[in-house]
């Protein structure tokens, strides 16, 4: 098996970002840094990440969590906050989580120990479709409403077009769902910041198609296979 194959099984990384760690040389083969990203390990080699010897999983996982809010998604948290993975107490997979919602916000996260399956879902190239739940402070006017939908400037990037439907309001709040297919940093709360409204909850109901259904906040499963295929495929 090709080394950069070799460590994405093993949950490292993508196969793309080990080509990387291994040309700069933070690979050990047999005790000797190996820098050729073709090399084909034998049933024999050592491989070794960080100090740590790796071996391919012969068990892929892939579940789908509902994110509460108030923990962050990375598996360690230098301030010693909960983590999404915290959550998986009696898993002992190695476990991460792909992409990133913020500390306040709630809902679809999925997290493998797929390195592959974390950057398919997360290259800009693939564009999967993210649908969230917006609470925002009053009301929001048409006009506003069709610039989040044309796109608004979110400092330095101006994002695509979105789908974005008011469902429901009063005077003193108002939810929306949003459709988007970029993945910036805080890209949702940037958007209704650029037109003057602070988000006040945000809720990721969905990605590529798949939902929360019953799972409450801190809850979670396993993605069936077919899902899986569904979103390498997106
Ligand atoms: N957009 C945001 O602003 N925050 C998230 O967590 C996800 C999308």
């Amino acid at each position: 098996m090709r080394i950069n194959k070799y460590l994405a099984d093993a949950g490292i990384c993508s196969r793309r970002k080990a080509d990387e760690l291994i040309k700069d040389g933070k690979v050990k083969v047999n005790g000797e840094v190996m820098t050729t990203p073709g090399y084909d390990v034998q049933d024999h080699d050592e491989v070794v990440y960080e100090g740590q010897a790796v071996r391919p999983l012969m068990n892929k996982v892939y579940y789908l969590l509902n994110k509460p809010v108030g923990c962050v998604t990375s598996v360690t948290d230098d301030r010693d906050r909960m983590t999404v993975i915290d959550l998986f107490a009696d898993n002992d997979e190695r476990l991460f989580p792909v992409g990133r919602l913020d500390y306040n916000t709630a809902g679809v996260l999925f997290v493998t120990n797929d390195g592959d399956f974390s950057y398919h879902l997360t290259h800009p190239k693939h564009q999967i479709e993210k649908l969230y739940q917006v609470r925002i402070a009053g009301m929001i006017s048409k006009e506003d409403v069709s610039k989040l939908r044309h796109g608004v400037d979110i400092g330095g990037f101006v994002t695509s077009r979105a789908r974005v439907d008011v469902v429901s309001w009063t005077k003193h709040s108002t939810i929306l769902e949003v459709t988007i297919h970029e993945g910036k940093n805080r890209q949702v709360r940037r958007m209704f910041e650029a037109v003057g409204k602070h988000v006040e909850e945000l809720t990721r109901l969905s990605v590529g198609g798949i939902g929360l259904g019953h799972l409450k906040p801190g809850q979670y499963r396993k993605l069936n296979p077919n899902e899986v295929a569904m979103l390498m495929k997106m």
